[in-house]
């Protein structure tokens, strides 16, 4: 069977060679093959050019090497076919101790000295929460927002969530839907979005959503970039000196080196690189999809295409 494998990863060679391994009796093609586009029928792809996919017309299963896949069905000729995205233990473990992390950058004033350090000034002790005094709003709760507002319960924080539907029970999270907006953000002192890129999230979080957080709170955007207005975010952080922002995920990727984000004194920014995909595990999960798609001759897909994730 013919699987072609595209990515812009630095370590793709080993993706490619982990690939061909795992994928023992299948030819793995890439763009320098030079193959029949036409033959392909499997394809492992992050943020293919859309020319390339235009190609890809009889591909049956699509696997997205993230665990977005907004760069498949946003991408204008992708043929529609199932997608297989990585849903992995790994990341979202990694992706839970990023987000601790950047709670506790917060949480224990780290950020203060690490500007101090610079001038060579001795702060001296700050005073910090326990995190038991601490509410965390996590809005977007598919695998890895579930996964991270568990590891946070765990830690004893107060972990609250938004979510389009709060009729389905998250562990023992409580959850508010759109409706109740304004009171979940009242009661969050720090808010963690992991919304995926679709129509309804762009922009979600704007001047209204902002408005209605604390004055006094931090912001985790690890979701999309596509999800949060920029100008309105930049213009709160202006109004606001004790509100505190850390961006993983951004409109433009890499973010440009003019963006106002990278030396604004309230941001933190991290390049898309909250919760790294597991080159062994998450291609294990392929395989296994990829067998089970071999012994019952169907996949289902993991993307609701109406829903846009
Ligand atoms: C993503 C990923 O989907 O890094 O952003 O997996």
């Amino acid at each position: 069977m013919a699987i072609f494998f595209y990515c812009n990863f630095t370590n793709k060679k080993q993706w490619l060679n982990t690939i061909k391994k795992k994928f023992p009796n299948n030819k793995v093609y890439t763009i320098k093959d030079k193959p029949n586009f036409l033959k392909i029928k499997y394809a492992i792809i992050w943020n293919l050019p859309n020319n390339i996919m235009k190609k890809l017309k009889n591909v049956k299963i699509f696997f997205s090497l993230g665990a977005g896949v907004d760069h498949i069905i946003n991408s204008p000729g992708y043929n529609k076919a199932p997608i297989v995205r990585v849903k992995d233990i790994n990341m979202a473990e990694r992706m839970s101790y990023h987000v601790h992390s950047q709670i506790l950058t917060y949480q224990l004033k780290l950020y203060l000295f690490q500007k101090a350090q610079i001038q060579k000034i001795w702060l001296g002790e700050q005073n910090t929460k326990l995190n038991k005094d601490i509410t965390i709003g996590i809005v977007g709760l598919g695998f890895l927002g579930h996964y991270v507002a568990k590891y946070l319960n765990n830690l004893n924080y107060n972990v609250i969530g938004l979510k389009r539907d709060n009729r389905k029970k998250v562990s023992n999270i409580k959850i508010f839907n759109e409706k109740n907006l304004k009171k979940f953000l009242n009661l969050s002192d720090i808010v963690v979005s992991i919304l995926p890129d679709t129509e309804k999230t762009k922009n979600f979080i704007n001047k209204n959503f902002l408005s209605l957080m604390k004055r006094d709170s931090f912001l985790i955007n690890i979701g999309r970039g596509s999800t949060l207005n920029e100008n309105d975010l930049l213009l709160h952080l202006n109004k606001n000196k004790n509100f505190f922002v850390s961006l993983d995920v951004f409109k433009i990727e890499p973010l440009p080196k003019n963006n106002k984000f990278w030396t604004h004194k309230n941001v933190i920014v991290t390049p898309h690189a909250a919760a790294l995909t597991d080159i062994d595990s998450s291609i294990d999960l392929m395989v296994s999809r990829f067998k089970h798609y071999k012994k019952n001759g169907k996949i289902k897909s993991d993307v609701n295409l109406v829903k846009g994730y």
